[in-house]
C-alpha cells in the first residue's frame, strides 16, 4: 500500500511540531438498515448512513501541503492514493499532495513551470488570479493529452493576494477540480511585508471544498457537488493553535457550494484582504460568504482564549463544522493587526458599457461556449463597465482572467456589497434577480498581429455551469 509520505509525516509531526498524533483508524459505519414500506408493498432497504460517506468520528490534524517556487517548477497531474480520514482513497492531485503544493512567490520573480499530465485524460491548468498573457494562462485551447507536457514561463507582476491554480480543462474542469486537482499560489511584496502580520507557523492556507466519496472511500466525481466537507485534503481537520493572531489564507475550491464562514463562538475575525489582496483597511466581521473560486485574508486572534479551549469555524450554511481550532500553548503575541493596510487605486469614468446576462445552467447571453469562438474585443488600457444579470439557475460566481477588477453595485436579491467585495475582486457572486456592476480595465496584455497574448475568459465559476457552457472567450486588442 503506497502513500503519501510528506503527508504521513505531516500528520505524525503534527503541523506545529507540538502535536502527537497518528490518524490511523478505521471507518466506522452504522451496520443497521431501515426498511422502509413503499406505496405498493414494496420494500426498499435505507441504511442509516448514506453508502460510501465517510463518517468522521475522529478529528484527524489539518494537511499543510508542502511549498515551493514557481522557479524550475515540474507540476504532475496524476491519480494518486491519500490517506483520508482513516483509510486510503484515491485522488487526483498536484506532484502526489492534496491539494497541490503551495507556490509562493514574491512580485517581480520569474515563473518557470512544467505541466506534465499523468491522468487518462487531456488536461491543462489555469493560474487563477494571476494576471498573465493569454498563451501562460492556461485556455482549454492548449490543453494537453494524456502523457503530454506543457511549460509556463511568465513574470509575476501584481500586487501581494492568495492566487490558485486547477486544472481548466474544456467541459472536464468540473470533474478535475472535484477529484483533487487544485492549489494556492501566494503572492508577497513589499507592502504587504510591511505590515508585520501574522508569519510562519502564523500563516496558514486554508482550501476549503465539499467532496463526495465512494463506498470504497476514494474520492468520487458528482456534477452537483460533495456532500462532505474537507479542508486542506483533510476530513474533520483540527488545528493546535497558540494564544496568538493567526493569518488564514481561505480559498473555495468547491465545485458549486457557496460557504457562509462563521466562528461557532460567534466571535469576530479581522478581514484584511480578498481575491485580489490586501484591503484598503481591515475590517472585523462575524460571518461571510465565499463562492467558488473567491478568497478572504482573515485573521483570527486566539489571545484571549485559555489553554483547552476548543473554537469551531463553521458553515452557517449548512451547518458543518469546517475546523476545530484547539488552543493549545500560551505565548505573548505583542503584535497587532494594522487597519491601514494598502492603497486601492479606484478605478472611474468607463468609456464604455457591456451587460453579460448568465442565462439557466449554460449560457451566456444567449450563448453556450464555443472553444473556437471569440465572443467580443475589449480595447487594451481603457475603463469599462461590465454589468451582470442572471436568468434562473443563479447562484453564480462570474470570474474574469486577464485582470481584477472593482464592483461597484449590486441591485436586486441581496442590494448591497459586502465588506469583502471591496478592493480588488477577480470573482464575484451573483445570486437570484441580481445585477452586478463593476469597472474594469485590461491593461497588462494584449494581443497583437493574431499572437493571442490577449486572448481571456468571463465565465461562471459553478463548475457544473462553466462545463455546459457558461463561458465566454473575448480578446483584449
Ligand atoms: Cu478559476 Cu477560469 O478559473
Ligand atoms: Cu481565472
Ligand atoms: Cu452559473
Amino acid at each position: 500500500m503506497k502513500t503519501k509520505q510528506h503527508r504521513i509525516e505531516n500528520e505524525q509531526k503534527g503541523i506545529m511540531g507540538h502535536m502527537q498524533i497518528t490518524r490511523r483508524g478505521f471507518l466506522k459505519v452504522a451496520g443497521t438498515a431501515t426498511l422502509v414500506a413503499l406505496g405498493g408493498g414494496q420494500l426498499l432497504s435505507i441504511p442509516e448512513v448514506q453508502a460510501g460517506k465517510p463518517i468522521p468520528t475522529t478529528r484527524y490534524p489539518l494537511y499543510i501541503p508542502p511549498t515551493v517556487s514557481p522557479n524550475s517548477l515540474t507540476l504532475t497531474e496524476t491519480p494518486t492514493t491519500e490517506y483520508i480520514g482513516g483509510r486510503t482513497s484515491s485522488v487526483w492531485s498536484y506532484n502526489s499532495s492534496f491539494p497541490g503544493p503551495t507556490i509562493i512567490a514574491s512580485n517581480g520573480d520569474t515563473a518557470t513551470i512544467n505541466l506534465v499530465n499523468g491522468l487518462s485524460q487531456e488536461t491543462i491548468t489555469h493560474w487563477h488570479g494571476m494576471i498573465v498573457d493569454g498563451l501562460n494562462d492556461g485556455h482549454p485551447k492548449y490543453a494537453i493529452p494524456s502523457g503530454g507536457t506543457k511549460s509556463y514561463n511568465f513574470t509575476i507582476n501584481q500586487r501581494a493576494a492568495l492566487n490558485w491554480y486547477h486544472p481548466h480543462t474544456h467541459m472536464l474542469t468540473n470533474e478535475q477540480v472535484a477529484m483533487g486537482l487544485a492549489g494556492a499560489f501566494i503572492i508577497r511584496d513589499n507592502v504587504e511585508n510591511g505590515l508585520g502580520l501574522p508569519s510562519g507557523n502564523y500563516e496558514v492556507p486554508l482550501v476549503v471544498r465539499d467532496a463526495s466519496f465512494d463506498a470504497a472511500g476514494n474520492m468520487t466525481y458528482r456534477s452537483g457537488g460533495g456532500d462532505i466537507p474537507m479542508v486542506n485534503g483533510t476530513l474533520s481537520p483540527y488545528l493546535n493553535v497558540d494564544t496568538a493572531r493567526y493569518r488564514f489564507r481561505v480559498l473555495s475550491g468547491a465545485q458549486n457550494r457557496i460557504f457562509g464562514l462563521a466562528l461557532g463562538n460567534g466571535a469576530s475575525f479581522t478581514l484584511i484582504g480578498n481575491d485580489g489582496g490586501l484591503l484598503e483597511t481591515s475590517v472585523p466581521i462575524t460571518r461571510m460568504d465565499l463562492a467558488p473560486a473567491e478568497r478572504a485574508d482573515i485573521i483570527i486572534d486566539f489571545g484571549g482564549y485559555p489553554v483547552g479551549t476548543n473554537i469551531m469555524l463553521k458553515d452557517l450554511r449548512t451547518g458543518w463544522d469546517l475546523l476545530e481550532f484547539k488552543v493549545t500553548r500560551s505565548v505573548t503575541d505583542t503584535g497587532t493587526t494594522p487597519t491601514a493596510l494598502s492603497t486601492i487605486t479606484k478605478l472611474s469614468n468607463p468609456v464604455n458599457t457591456r451587460t453579460f446576462n448568465f442565462e439557466g445552467m449554460s449560457k451566456i447571453n444567449g450563448k453556450v461556449y464555443d472553444l473556437n469562438r471569440i465572443d467580443f474585443q475589449v480595447p487594451f488600457g481603457v475603463t469599462e463597465l461590465w454589468r451582470f444579470t442572471t436568468k434562473g439557475a443563479a447562484p453564480h460566481p462570474v470570474h474574469i482572467h486577464g485582470a481584477s477588477f472593482q464592483i461597484q453595485s449590486r441591485t436586486g436579491g441581496r442590494g448591497q456589497l459586502f465588506p469583502w467585495e471591496s478592493g480588488w475582486k477577480d470573482t464575484v457572486l451573483l445570486e437570484d434577480s441580481e445585477t452586478v456592476e463593476i469597472l474594469i480595465s485590461f491593461d497588462k496584455f494584449r494581443s497583437e498581429g493574431g499572437d493571442g497574448k490577449g486572448l481571456y475568459l468571463i465565465h461562471c465559476h459553478r463548475l457544473e455551469h462553466e462545463d455546459k457552457g457558461m463561458m465566454s472567450n473575448f480578446e483584449v486588442v
